[in-house]
């Protein structure tokens, strides 16, 4: 594993950002794994910029994003699809038909499911994986339980996940209960990770997901055995954690 540790939310993000851009350099076709939530809003504004910048394109690359509310549809202001519209996709040269979030307005979950991780095989797997960390150790919807969830599958969100997004909800009772995501075999197909951590209150779980044992308890934990994973977290979450 690489570990980068820096100073503020900014450096976190700007380093994210650096590592996502040279992939795009390198390989200008890349498929990207992408995430939502608080933690990756820096980084899409500091691609944004190297966009405008002139110092990458996403005119060749191809996404798939982690995860997607069941039963909000892509033009809900707290659907996924449409965080990734305001955050990066409205704003970048990206080919709309080469932006993929799981189809959350379809009823059918084994349909939605299935079909999203032939996309994935058909794009050739992920080369390049971003993840935030739950409170609780979750990556993408994958909540703590007693197995890994290998393949695309819905999944139920945990009272606690359901606390923790319901800021961005008018109450907890509009929270969706369930969530369609790549699986643990998903991300770990990746044949790079890189996990971005920020803020004091995710010590905690940083520690258990790289200091302690491999448990599907947290599920981040497995990160442990990915042959290529880079952790950038900022000083606050780092410092607690590894005290
Ligand atoms: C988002 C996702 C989640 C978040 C995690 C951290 O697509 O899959 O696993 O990465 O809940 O969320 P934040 O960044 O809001 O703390």
């Amino acid at each position: 594993m690489q570990l980068f540790i820096e100073e503020t939310y900014e450096d976190m993000s700007r380093r994210a950002a650096d590592l996502i851009a040279a992939q795009l350099i390198v390989d200008p076709t890349s498929t990207l794994g992408l995430a939502t939530g608080s933690t990756p809003i820096g980084l899409y504004a500091d691609l944004v910029e190297d966009f405008q910048a002139d110092r990458i394109s996403f005119e060749q690359v191809t996404t798939f994003n982690l995860d997607e509310y069941r039963g909000l549809s892509p033009e809900h202001d707290q659907s996924y699809r449409y965080f990734m519209q305001k955050n990066l996709f409205d704003h970048v040269d990206i080919d709309p038909e080469a932006t993929s979030v799981p189809d959350g307005a379809n009823p059918d979950a084994q349909a939605a499911c299935e079909s999203y991780e032939q996309a994935i095989g058909e794009a050739g797997g992920i080369d390049l994986q971003l993840l935030g960390l739950g409170h609780n150790g979750h990556i993408g919807f994958n909540e703590p339980c007693d197995h890994f969830p290998v393949r695309t599958h819905e999944a139920a969100l945990t009272e606690s996940t359901r606390q923790a997004n319901a800021r961005f909800f008018a109450s907890e009772a509009e929270v969706p209960a369930a969530a369609y995501t790549m699986g643990v075999g998903t991300v770990m197909a990746a044949r790079r990770v890189l996990m971005i951590v920020t803020g004091a209150d995710k010590a905690d779980i940083l520690r258990k997901a790289f200091l302690g044992p491999v448990t599907p308890w947290v599920p981040a934990s497995i990160l442990q055995f990915h042959p290529d994973v880079t952790l950038i977290c900022d000083r606050a979450a780092w410092d607690g954690a590894a005290r």
